[in-house]
């Protein structure tokens, strides 16, 4: 993304780029380098950013939007391409309306960001789920277990929904749906009375009980307010080996997924989304987040993306993920 940012700009509208370190902090702090092509040489296949990020934003700091501008000014910028989640594109959009040309890209491996089909990240994400459940039907097969995995998806189950049906999962548990523990334990029993001995349950990180009917984990908050999720897994395997007695085991598989060689596609998407944020900069389409839909890339507003996250299609789960429940 960021090479081709640089690459448009300098090879076709004319004028620099500079990046900053660790997203808002780095413009906050006046910590950055020039970016240049000779700089991108050799990033395409490499995840992760070179620039580093964090989760710091301006309206976290009383100054925090004063010195934004105070860059913008020093640094005689015509505006930011801003690149990132929820969080970030939030930011972005508040900014804007505060007087910071921003322009923005959706980056998250959740998926969960409105008005666009696919954000960068999520492909490889899918993938590198896909692979450990493959993987995983070893062991469950070998031992006739029950392989529980969590994937990442805070608020949505996109990563789960797309790995569970890539890697034929006894079943898929999802924030947008509250499971129910009796239901799961119930199709696991009848699954392991019949024929098939080994089950995967794939359970995104952010996938909650019925309230009321299994003790859930307790969660840390992180310095930025967010629930840090990670252990639904444990519990839910809890209380399947407890009501089953059949034995289960956990995988989570964590910042593995947010990692290392990104796909082809992913690769594709973020060259286009920089392209098409170095065009709507020069073109002055400020407030705008570039996006894929129908596999065009389009501009729509900040606002438009930001107002609600991008739930699973509840129709994709019921049809394709739920009617291979435990059978
Ligand atoms: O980027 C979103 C996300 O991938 C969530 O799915 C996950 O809960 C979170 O990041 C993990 O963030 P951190 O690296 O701060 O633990």
């Amino acid at each position: 993304m960021i090479r081709a940012v640089v690459r448009k700009v300098e090879r076709v509208h004319g004028g620099s780029v500079l990046g900053f370190h660790d997203a808002w902090r780095g413009v906050m702090d006046d910590d950055w380098e020039p970016l240049d092509v000779q700089r991108c040489r050799g990033i395409l296949p490499r995840g992760g950013t070179i620039l580093g990020t964090s989760r710091v934003q301006p309206y976290q700091f009383p100054d925090g939007v004063e010195k934004v501008h105070a860059a913008m000014q020093h640094h005689e910028l015509d505006g930011f391409v801003v690149v990132g989640g929820d969080g970030s594109l939030s930011a972005a959009r508040d900014l804007q309306v505060d007087g910071i040309n921003c322009v923005g890209v959706p980056k998250t491996i959740d998926n969960d960001i409105a008005a666009t089909e696919m954000t960068f990240g999520f492909d490889t994400a899918v993938h590198v789920a896909t692979a450990a459940i493959d993987r995983l039907h070893t062991t469950a097969e070998a031992h006739d277990r029950v392989m529980v995995v969590e994937v990442m998806g805070r608020g949505a189950g996109h990563i789960a929904v797309r790995a569970g049906i890539a890697g034929g999962s006894t079943m898929t548990l999802i924030p947008e749906v509250p499971f129910d523990i009796g239901e799961v334990c119930e199709a696991l029993q009848r699954r392991h009375a019949g024929l098939s001995y080994a089950s995967i349950v794939v359970v995104a990180e952010g996938a909650t009980p019925i309230p009321g009917t299994m003790a859930e984990p307790q969660y840390e908050i992180d310095r930025f307010g967010h629930r840090r999720l990670g252990g639904i897994s444990q519990r839910l395997a809890e209380e399947i080996e407890g009501r089953t007695d059949i034995e289960t085991r956990v995988t989570i598989l964590g910042h593995i997924q947010r990692g290392g060689t990104p796909t082809a596609f992913d690769r594709v998407l973020a060259t286009r989304y920089g392209v098409a944020a170095a065009d709507a900069a020069a073109d002055g389409a400020w407030g705008q987040m570039v996006a894929l839909q129908a596999d065009h890339i389009v501009r729509v507003p900040l606002a438009e993306a930001t107002r609600a996250s991008k739930q699973v299609d509840l129709d994709l789960y019921d049809e394709v993920a739920r009617p291979f429940f435990a059978s």
